[in-house]
C-alpha cells in the first residue's frame, strides 16, 4: 500500500510553488523527481569519500570504487543479471543503445536489416539508422495499429532471418504503451535475432527480469528512477558483450598499450573508458534501494490506480481524447496520458496550465512518427508516478478546463 502523503514528505521538490501555485509534477516520464535520501548520498559521496576508482591503493580509492562495485552488483540483483559484469554503467539509455548500435556495425553486412518499431523514441530510432547508413543494412518498421499498439502479424510477417538485431521499447514514452517483449524476443530468438529493449520508461515502473526475458541487451536511464542525471546501465548478455567491440578507447579499458598494439580489459571494463559518473553510479543504488523499499508491486497498483482515475476525470471534458491503448488492465498501458484538446494547440494548453503551477509535457515528445501517424503535431502528456495523487489529478483537469474555456 502506497501511503502517499508519507512519501511525499520525502521529496522536498514537491512541497514548492510554481508561479504562486501548488507544484503539480506530472512530467515523470521525462525525468522523475528525487528522495532527499538520493540527494544526501550524492552530497554524502563527495563529503566522505570523493576519489577516483579502479585506480589508487590509497583508502579513499579503495571506498569509492567499492561503494561503486557494490552498487553494480545492487542493480545486477535488481534486474536478475547472471553476472555483475554484464552491468555496465552508462550516462543514460542513448548512450546505452549508441554503444550496441555502434558495435554491431562489425557484424552487418549490406542486405541485412534492422528492425525498430513504430513506437520508438528517437533515441532508439536514429542510431538504428546511422547503423544503416553505414554498412548498408536496411531499417525495418513494424507498424502500429489506432490503439498505439504494435501489429504482433505484422511483426510475424517481417521478422526472418535478414532480420540481425530488433530493437524496442519496453513502454512507450508518448502513448504508455507497453510491448508484448517476452513474445517480441521468442519470436526474433527465432530467427536467429538478437533483441536490445529500451527500458528507459519501464523501469520506473517495473522490475525487469532481464533472465527472463532473455533479451540480449536492455537499457535504462537512472534519472528517470529517482537516481541522478547522467547515469544509466546497458545490461548485455556475456556472450554479445564478448563479441562488441569497445565503444570508447581510453583509461581503464585496456588490459596493456603499446603504441604497436593495445588488449582490452575484461568486462565490464572493457565499456567502460574514462573516468566515469561515480557519485551517480554509487547513488543510483541508493535510488534503486528507495523504491524496492516501497516496492514495484505496490507502485504498479498505485500508479494503475492514478491512471484509471485520470483517464475517466480528462475523458469527462468534451472534445478532449487521449492517444494510445485502453486502461484495461495492468498488462496494457503504464500511467500515461497523452491528449489533445479539439482545435486548440497542445503548446498553448501546456503553456496556461503551466502558469496554474502544473507541469505537463507537450509536444512530441522525441517520437515524431506516432505524431505523423496521428497526424497531429504533437500532444500533452500528463505522466503520474507514485509520489501523484489524485487531488493533483483533480487539479490538472480543472486547469485544462480553465485553458479550454480561455483558448476556444
Ligand atoms: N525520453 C524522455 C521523455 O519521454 C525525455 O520525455
Amino acid at each position: 500500500m502506497i501511503d502517499s502523503q508519507k512519501i511525499r514528505a520525502d521529496f522536498p521538490i514537491l512541497s514548492q510553488t510554481v508561479n504562486g501555485k501548488p507544484l503539480v509534477y506530472f512530467d515523470n516520464a521525462a525525468t522523475s523527481q528525487k528522495p532527499q535520501v538520493v540527494i544526501d548520498a550524492e552530497a554524502n559521496y563527495y563529503k566522505e569519500i570523493n576519489a577516483n576508482i579502479h585506480r589508487g591503493v590509497h583508502t579513499l580509492s579503495q571506498l569509492a570504487t567499492d561503494a561503486y562495485e557494490a552498487s553494480r552488483h545492487k542493480i545486477q540483483q535488481h534486474i536478475n543479471a547472471k553476472f555483475s559484469h554484464e552491468v555496465l554503467f552508462t550516462s543514460g539509455t542513448t548512450h546505452g543503445i549508441n554503444l550496441v548500435a555502434n558495435g554491431f556495425a562489425s557484424f552487418l553486412k549490406p542486405g541485412d536489416e534492422v528492425m525498430v518499431s513504430a513506437l520508438e523514441h528517437h533515441s532508439n530510432i536514429v542510431p538504428w539508422q546511422m547503423l544503416c547508413e553505414k554498412t548498408g543494412a536496411k531499417l525495418v518498421v513494424i507498424p502500429m495499429n489506432e490503439t498505439g499498439e504494435l501489429i504482433r502479424s505484422e511483426y510475424e510477417r517481417l521478422v526472418s532471418d535478414k532480420t540481425k538485431i530488433v530493437t524496442v521499447n519496453h513502454i512507450s514514452n508518448a502513448l504508455g504503451t507497453i510491448n508484448p517483449i517476452k513474445w517480441m524476443i521468442e519470436k526474433a530468438h527465432e530467427v536467429g535475432a538478437a533483441v536490445l529493449i529500451d527500458g528507459a520508461q519501464a523501469t520506473p515502473h517495473l522490475k525487469p527480469d532481464v533472465q527472463d526475458l532473455e533479451c540480449d541487451f536492455y537499457v535504462f536511464s537512472g534519472h528517470k528512477i529517482c537516481g541522478p542525471t547522467g547515469t544509466g546501465i546497458l545490461y548485455g548478455k556475456e556472450a554479445w558483450l564478448n563479441k562488441l567491440p569497445p565503444y570508447q578507447g581510453g583509461g581503464e579499458m585496456i588490459a596493456t598499450v603499446s603504441f604497436e598494439k593495445t588488449t582490452y580489459a575484461e568486462l565490464p571494463h572493457k565499456f567502460e573508458a574514462g573516468t566515469p559518473n561515480i557519485a551517480g553510479g554509487i547513488v543510483l543504488g541508493t535510488a534503486i534501494d528507495y523504491l524496492n523499499a516501497i516496492g514495484f508491486d505496490n507502485i504498479a497498483a498505485y500508479e494503475h490506480e492514478l491512471l484509471e482515475y485520470g483517464t475517466k476525470r480528462l475523458l469527462e471534458i468534451e472534445g478532449l481524447k487521449i492517444y494510445g491503448p485502453e486502461v484495461s488492465g495492468l498488462t496494457q498501458k503504464t500511467s500515461v496520458i497523452s491528449f489533445n484538446l479539439d482545435g486548440i494547440h497542445p503548446y498553448d494548453v501546456g503553456t496556461i496550465i503551466d502558469k496554474l503551477g502544473i507541469a505537463v509535457r507537450t509536444g512530441h515528445h522525441c517520437a515524431q512518427p506516432i505524431m505523423d501517424f496521428f497526424q497531429i503535431p504533437g500532444t500533452l502528456r500528463a505522466s503520474f508516478a507514485f509520489y501523484n495523487t489524485k487531488e493533483e489529478i483533480d487539479a490538472l483537469v480543472e486547469a485544462v478546463k480553465r485553458a479550454q474555456m480561455m483558448l476556444s
